[in-house]
């Protein structure tokens, strides 16, 4: 049997942080509300000249210094991301050549804040599978660019940035289960309303920003992960106990402190970065994975799950030996 397992990760943000202190002069927020709704200090936003792909490439650089592989080992990328550089080519293939990667597949996938838990869980496939060995999977937004910043009810919730993991196959787990969802019925509570086939003149005259019903969301997003840690739970035949760290999708400290309670997980063994990052979308689950990696926390054998809610609605789980 083959399975996969993650042989290192990488992160970047960009340089520029946007504060709570900053919006309050933008929009009539303030501080207090922010952090008490959402948790967020903080949120870093990519430079006017900076795209997906090059947040992307700074994290993917990372993940492969840190496992140890070059170009030539990698045989398939796959970017997670809801804000790409172009129609097309995919970022994924932007991001292949400038990594001097050239002919193994590479494609993105679109499944919004739950796009790098798809990604992981497709690498893992093909890896299984017994057809590839070596993935690069990367959760890369530039989400400020989808915001409108005149708008208060989501403007102070999302951050750019780019998170990597470098998949490899292995003789034992590593991934241990991937649990993927999703229902377009609830396609009008998160969305940004326009897209090339709708024309360009509606993404240039309308909004193409996101649209948010936040309550409806929120309360779909805690009884949705909610029940998905008991399906992974259970498809593991494992106790709450067992898990040794939650690593969420970073959207909301009351989201993230729901679904810990729900795991009995107390939140010193709950991976949260939304403080600093704000919610990024695709690249929050395997920046707040490196972060904890780097800083020493999460170690080599450990039980990790990673979960993730967003637009669609999408939903997900991927369960692994670190
Ligand atoms: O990543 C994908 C998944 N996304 C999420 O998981 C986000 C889920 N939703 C949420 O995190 C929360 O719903 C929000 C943080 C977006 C909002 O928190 P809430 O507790 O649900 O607040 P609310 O939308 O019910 O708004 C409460 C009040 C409203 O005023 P009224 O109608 O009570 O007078 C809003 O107009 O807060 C007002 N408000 C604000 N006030 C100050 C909304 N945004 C702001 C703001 N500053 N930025």
């Amino acid at each position: 049997m083959i399975y996969s397992r993650i042989a290192g990760t990488g992160g970047y943000l960009p340089d520029k942080v946007v504060t709570n202190a900053d919006l309050e002069k933008t929009v009539d927020t303030t501080d207090q509300w922010i952090q008490d709704r959402t948790g967020i200090r903080e949120r870093h936003i990519a430079a006017e000249d900076q795209t997906t792909c090059d947040l992307a490439e700074q994290a993917a650089r990372k993940a492969m210094e840190s496992a140890n592989v070059t170009s030539e080992d990698i045989d398939l990328v796959i970017i997670a991301t809801t804000t790409p550089d172009r129609v097309f080519p995919s970022t994924a293939c932007l991001l292949q050549q400038r990594l001097d990667i050239h002919g193994c597949a590479a494609f993105d996938v679109q499944a919004v804040c739950t796009g790098f838990v798809y990604a992981l869980g497709i690498a893992d496939k093909f890896i299984k599978s017994g057809t590839h060995k070596c993935a690069l999977v990367v959760g890369a937004e530039t989400l400020s660019r989808i915001v409108d910043w005149k708008d208060r009810t989501t403007c102070v919730l999302f951050g750019d940035g780019a998170g990597a993991a470098v998949v490899r196959a292995a003789d034992e787990p590593g991934i241990m289960s991937t649990h993927l969802h999703a229902d377009g019925k609830y396609e009008n509570l998160l969305t940004v309303p326009a897209g090339v086939s709708q024309g360009y003149d509606q993404i240039l005259q309308q909004s193409a920003f996101i649209e948010m019903k936040g309550n409806e969301v929120f309360k779909m997003a805690v009884n949705t992960l909610g029940r998905i840690v008991d399906e992974t739970l259970e498809a593991n035949q494992l106790q709450k106990s067992d898990i040794d760290w939650l690593i969420p999708h970073q959207a909301n400290t009351r989201i993230i402190g729901a679904t810990a309670r729900k795991l009995k997980m107390p939140m010193d063994h709950v991976v949260v970065t939304v403080a600093e990052h704000g919610n990024t979308s695709a690249a929050s689950i395997p920046l707040a994975l490196d972060v904890a990696i780097r800083d020493g926390r999460i170690k080599r054998g450990e039980i990790l799950m990673l979960e993730g809610f967003g637009g669609g609605f999408t939903w997900g789980s991927v369960l692994l030996k670190y």
